[in-house]
């Protein structure tokens, strides 16, 4: 029988603030240490054959949060790509950033460039990064550009519909978001990629980022795949404790 997988996987990775505090850390301690969780959510997603996976690492609100704590996500950004370029390579992962470009530094955004060049011949998972990003903001985007293009006399007004208007996201071939995981407990949405998850099956988990692995992305996995079969059958099984 043919596994089923979700094609695309969204994750709010959030709680490396919390992990830090646990242990007496600084706040960046945190974000330090989920950087080996995107990786292992990377090599994972390559491994199993998923076709898109879009990391929340920076949010438009996030630009409220304390001067030093921003500049070290922005720069943890770059150092990221600087860093994990080969092994993107390796993996054949296609990088993209999604989001807005402004207030991203020029030599920030120069990082998202060239990594978004470098991988773009490469056909395996297609990695988003979704940084300085807000799902409401892409619609408005998108809505802009769509009055842009009827301005112009380029679209018909009487010929928008959803297909049409997706045409005009940041990743027109993305698809939707399949299973979307958030971890630490929080059963919120935070403004991630608002069309893509309308469907989406949604897992929280209270696990903080900085220690969700290999095996909490298994379970996510088998947990998407019990509520799939579950929807096909009449059978339903009994609730799985995620604790
Ligand atoms: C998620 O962890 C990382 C980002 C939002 C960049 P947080 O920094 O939000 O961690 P908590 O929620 O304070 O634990
Ligand atoms: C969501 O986490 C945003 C990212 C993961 C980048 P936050 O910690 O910023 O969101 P809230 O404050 O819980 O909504
Ligand atoms: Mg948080």
């Amino acid at each position: 029988m043919k596994d089923i997988l979700p094609a695309h996987i969204g994750i709010i990775m959030d709680g490396n603030g919390r992990w830090a505090k646990m242990r007496g850390l600084p706040r960046i301690e945190g974000h330090r240490q989920g950087e080996e969780s995107i990786m292992e959510a990377v090599r994972f997603c390559a491994a199993k054959g998923i076709r898109a996976l879009s990391l929340f690492a920076f949010s438009t609100e996030n630009w409220e949060r304390p001067p030093e704590e921003v500049r070290f996500l922005v720069n943890m950004s770059r150092d990221v790509l600087r860093k994990r370029l080969e092994e993107f390579m390796e993996l054949g992962v296609r990088l993209r950033h999604l989001g807005r470009r402004d207030r991203i530094p020029e030599k920030i955004l120069a990082w998202f460039d060239l990594a978004a060049a470098a991988t773009a011949g490469n056909r395996g998972l297609n990695l988003n990064i979704n940084f300085n990003y807000g799902g409401r903001r892409e619609i408005l985007d998108a809505s802009l550009r769509v009055a842009e293009a009827v301005r112009r006399g380029e679209l018909s007004p009487d010929g928008i519909d959803e297909n049409s208007l997706r045409e005009f996201f940041y990743a027109p071939d993305l698809p939707d978001i399949d299973l979307l995981i958030r971890t630490a407990g929080e059963m919120r949405i935070s403004n991630f990629m608002l069309w893509h998850r309308a469907k989406a099956e949604i897992l929280v988990t209270p696990v903080l980022w900085p220690d969700f692995g290999w095996k909490e992305l298994e379970d996510a996995l088998e947990e998407y795949r019990r509520r799939k079969l579950d929807e096909k059958s009449d059978y339903h099984a009994p609730e799985r404790d995620w604790s």
